[in-house]
């Protein structure tokens, strides 16, 4: 199977995505006018309610001048397991619902293969809740103007165990650099909370031999969560 150079350097992490304290001036001013530190914390006191309605109005970024609507995320709310992915594609932004393409359906088996099930104490939502048009990779602009969400998300459901998909979700929680394929295989922590990488589902479905190193995160992140317990 051919693979582009995009693809890999997508998933081995050549390029940076994510440099919060180092944004251009494009990314402070998408802060700024969107509110910054005070849109922040008023993200970060809102409960669920607010928070769904927050991310279906949101205009914190251009992309919902493309996006259909807004994706919150989906599952169990007080789940001890959450996943992250990097954000809506065309089905997930048809259907407001991570993860519910031919990617979403590899992480549903994923999740069955260590006898978990979407919905039941699993939470899936992406770093981005608004599609970038084309698939294309999240802008750093709009990662900072979606990050509070998520933040806000992890406070709210206070998972035991977060399970990051791909490099965007790892290299953004981790506010690191390093290659993805550095990432997976050691136990890290987000907010204090065990965090396990492991390889995005879509990028198994193009390269199916790295689906073994998968499997092999899944088992890393079963048996944190089993040493938690
Ligand atoms: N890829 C993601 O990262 N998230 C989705 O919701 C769908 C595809």
């Amino acid at each position: 199977m051919s693979v582009s150079r995009e693809q890999v350097l997508k998933e081995l992490g050549i390029a940076p995505v994510w440099r919060l304290r180092q944004q251009p001036a494009s990314a402070a001013s998408a802060m700024t006018e969107t509110g910054g530190d005070d849109r922040r914390s008023r993200i970060l006191q809102m409960d669920w309610a607010q928070l769904k309605e927050a991310v279906a109005n949101c205009t914190g970024c251009e992309l919902h001048k493309t996006r259909t609507q807004g994706v919150p995320g989906v599952g169990d709310e007080s789940a001890d397991w959450l996943v992250i992915g990097e954000a809506p594609g065309a089905d997930e932004d048809a259907q407001g619902e991570p993860f519910v393409g031919q990617a979403g359906r590899l992480l549903d088996a994923m999740l069955a293969a260590i006898g978990l099930a979407r919905g039941d104490n699993v939470y899936i939502a992406n770093v981005l809740k608004s599609r970038p048009p084309g698939n294309r990779n999240p802008a750093p602009e709009e990662i900072a103007a979606c990050m509070p969400y998520l933040e806000r998300q992890v406070q709210l459901i206070q998972p035991k165990i977060i399970l990051a998909l791909g490099r965007f979700a790892a290299q953004t929680l981790l506010d690191t650099e390093e290659a993805i394929g550095r990432l997976r295989g050691r136990v890290h922590h987000y907010q204090g909370i065990p965090l396990v990488v492991t390889y995005h589902p879509a990028y198994l479905l193009r390269n199916l031999p790295d689906k073994e190193k998968a499997w092999e995160d899944l088992c890393l992140a079963q048996q944190t969560m089993a040493k938690l317990k």
